[in-house]
């Protein structure tokens, strides 16, 4: 009989409690999670800024890839690009959910993913899915030197319903990860030279300013368009791990390797996380 009534009497801090108390739980669920793999960089290809401009793009920038891999260990993560564009339009006017548009999106990115690991194949890259990445990228990425997977995060009917587009698409979902995970860092590969005052291809363009250095906070401010999600800025301010972002030309040659040894080439976007 005591062995049975000893089962009941969990002793754990949190048992209870409510988990709706932050003074409750802050004691325990305050601190800052471990790095899982420190030594990762994150690199999000644009879907539509690059991968969509086939090999004029593409080729440059994987021959660069090719070059960083003895000097990183790298999750590449792609975005979906111009066919997702359509199939939301086609989903929109059938009416579908937000919640089956996610993941037809996501599989655009992951096309866009298996293009590119095709392409470096060569060097031991491969594609792997969302459940790889979330159970086994620490064994892929002690056999290669890097592993190419879909940008977006693995949501389906769980996607917010607030929008009628997807909120948490491949920016957002890069970033996820790359915070979950505590990787050395996140770059962003557009097809400009970083975050703009404007749209520098937009009707202002001639007046747009590159804004060098800016924070999730500020760009929180900032009224017009910008290169990615804005669901990125609110998992910015409230990241773990990932200090800043940049957010680099992919079309010029260089500007991605001198962002991974840590020189400021294009716009640093810095999060809300605390300093270690
Ligand atoms: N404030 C801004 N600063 C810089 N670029 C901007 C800004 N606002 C809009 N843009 C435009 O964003 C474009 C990039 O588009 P977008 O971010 O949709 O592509 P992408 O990252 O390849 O997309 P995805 O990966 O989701 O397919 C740039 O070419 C630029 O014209
Ligand atoms: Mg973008």
């Amino acid at each position: 009989m005591d062995d049975i009534s000893q089962i009941k009497h969990v002793a754990s801090p949190l048992a209870r409690q409510t988990l709706l108390d932050g003074n409750l739980t802050r004691p325990v669920a305050g601190g800052r999670p471990i790095a899982l793999l420190p030594w990762v960089q994150v690199i999000k290809i644009g879907g539509r800024s690059i991968m969509d401009r086939g090999h004029e793009a593409i080729l440059p920038l994987v021959d660069e890839l090719r070059t960083l891999l003895p000097e990183h260990r790298l999750l590449i993560l792609t975005g979906a690009g111009v066919r997702a564009r359509h199939l939301y339009s086609v989903g929109l006017d059938l009416g579908l959910p937000v919640g089956s548009l996610a993941p037809l999106a996501a599989s655009e990115a992951g096309q866009n993913g298996h293009i590119l690991a095709y392409l470096l194949a060569p060097e031991g890259v491969s594609y792997v899915e969302h459940s790889t990445i979330a159970s086994q990228l620490a064994i892929h990425l002690s056999a290669a030197r890097a592993v190419v997977g879909s940008a977006f995060p693995p949501y389906h009917h769980h996607e917010f319903p607030t929008s009628r587009l997807p909120l948490h698409r491949a920016d957002t979902g890069a970033f996820l990860v790359a915070d979950a995970l505590g990787a050395a860092g996140l770059t962003i590969v557009e097809d400009v030279d970083g975050v703009y005052t404007a749209d520098p291809n937009g009707p202002d363009g001639k007046k747009a300013q590159l804004l060098r250095e800016t924070s999730a906070a500020e760009l929180a401010k900032h009224k017009g368009t910008l290169p990615f999600d804005p669901a990125l800025l609110e998992v910015m301010a409230n990241a773990q791990h990932i200090a800043r972002v940049q957010v680099v030309n992919g079309l010029v040659r260089g500007r991605l390797t001198a962002a991974l040894r840590g020189q400021h080439v294009g716009s640093i976007i810095h999060t809300g996380a605390r300093p270690a």
